[in-house]
């Protein structure tokens, strides 16, 4: 099969189209046949050494795909099974295996590239925002990088589930865009004090976070009492100086995760809820994915040099 190898860590050229073996599928798993692949910021990590796969897994990219089952060994799928699935890695070829667990319907109305551009940004909201956060409707999130893979399904997510919802972004036109998918309110963290106009509001009770750094001590002070703080990235750094008297006051829960270490039983219950509660909100047409960009599977380069420009509002997908 094709597959995109990273040949040599660095810049978005070390991204070569190779043949690869088809991958053979175990108990429990299945065979993909991808159509299509999502891009995640991950994905440039591990190009330039900085994410290696976790034990076991393969060294090709990608952490989301959709397409045909072409083998299963997994009660719940057959050959010929439409599906969307989160991977740990191996994405960006022409065949993937994936725990039958991690597999989702692509939901009525999508089509391959929508359904390639879910998972992982599904996976990672619904966990963060919903299982650890427990936003509730009528409760009001701020979600950082609102233009981001992340932050455009978190947006629709949250206000498919009856939340109000507060976006941070770095230009007009992704206050826009975000406004346009559903935020109530859309802050320009480059002109505007985004802990100055969560104030006007009130507050807000959960905060899911990308950024880190500075930032922490500043979405501490926008949280209403009981608030829940969700850190899924450090973008702007690692370490964070917080005063500890703000959580005890305001009783504030700090949390995190990360996703792809998590074990097949983990996602597989993420899944589970997805499929629940979010696939019908996805088929009433209440969330649709945000397609920035595709590209082909050869143009993988192209691909992870359009999102580290960070010039796009939504996903960037491969096509095989
Ligand atoms: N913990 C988990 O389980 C998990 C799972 C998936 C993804 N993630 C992380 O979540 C983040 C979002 O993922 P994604 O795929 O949605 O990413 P993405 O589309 O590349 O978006 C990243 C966003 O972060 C904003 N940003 C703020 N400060 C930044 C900085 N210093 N450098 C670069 N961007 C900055 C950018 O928006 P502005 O231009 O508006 O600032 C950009 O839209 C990534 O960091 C990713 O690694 C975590």
């Amino acid at each position: 099969m094709k597959a995109v190898e990273i040949q040599g860590f660095g810049a978005p050229d070390v991204l070569k189209i190779a043949s690869r073996p088809v991958p053979n599928p175990v108990s429990g798993e299945v065979l993909v046949r991808v159509m299509a692949a999502g891009v995640n910021r991950p994905d440039l990590l591990q190009r330039m050494g900085k994410y290696p796969p976790p034990p076991g897994v393969s060294d090709i990219p990608g952490l989301e795909i959709a397409g045909e089952i072409v083998e299963s060994h997994h009660p719940d799928w057959g050959v010929g099974d439409r599906v969307c699935a989160l991977l740990a890695g191996g994405g960006y070829a022409e065949y993937a295996v994936v725990p039958g667990g991690q597999c989702l319907p692509v939901p009525h109305g999508l089509n391959m590239v929508q359904a390639a551009a879910l998972p992982e940004t599904a996976f990672t909201v619904w966990n963060n925002v919903f299982v650890r956060g427990h936003l509730k409707a009528d409760e009001t999130v701020l979600i950082h990088g609102g233009s981001s893979g992340i932050g455009t399904t978190a947006i629709q997510m949250a206000k498919a589930l009856g939340a109000r919802v507060v976006i941070t972004a770095g230009n007009d036109d992704k206050c826009a865009a975000c406004i346009k998918l559903g935020a109530d309110i859309a802050i320009n963290y480059k002109t505007q004090d985004f802990v100055a106009e969560i104030a006007k509001i009130g507050g807000v009770d959960v905060i899911l976070d990308m950024v880190g750094g500075d930032y922490v001590p500043r979405n501490l002070d926008c949280l209403k009492l009981d608030g829940r703080h969700v850190s899924i990235a450090s973008l702007n750094g690692a370490k964070a100086e917080i005063d500890i008297r703000t959580i005890m006051q305001k009783r504030i829960i700090m949390t995190g995760s990360t996703l792809r270490p998590r074990s097949v039983e983990e996602k597989s219950s993420l899944a589970h809820g997805l499929r629940t509660n979010i696939w019908p909100l996805i088929e009433a047409g209440k969330i649709t994915p945000l397609i920035h960009a595709t590209f082909p599977l050869a143009d993988a380069a192209k691909a992870h040099a359009l999102l580290e420009s960070g010039n796009m509002a939504g996903k960037i997908v491969l096509e095989t």
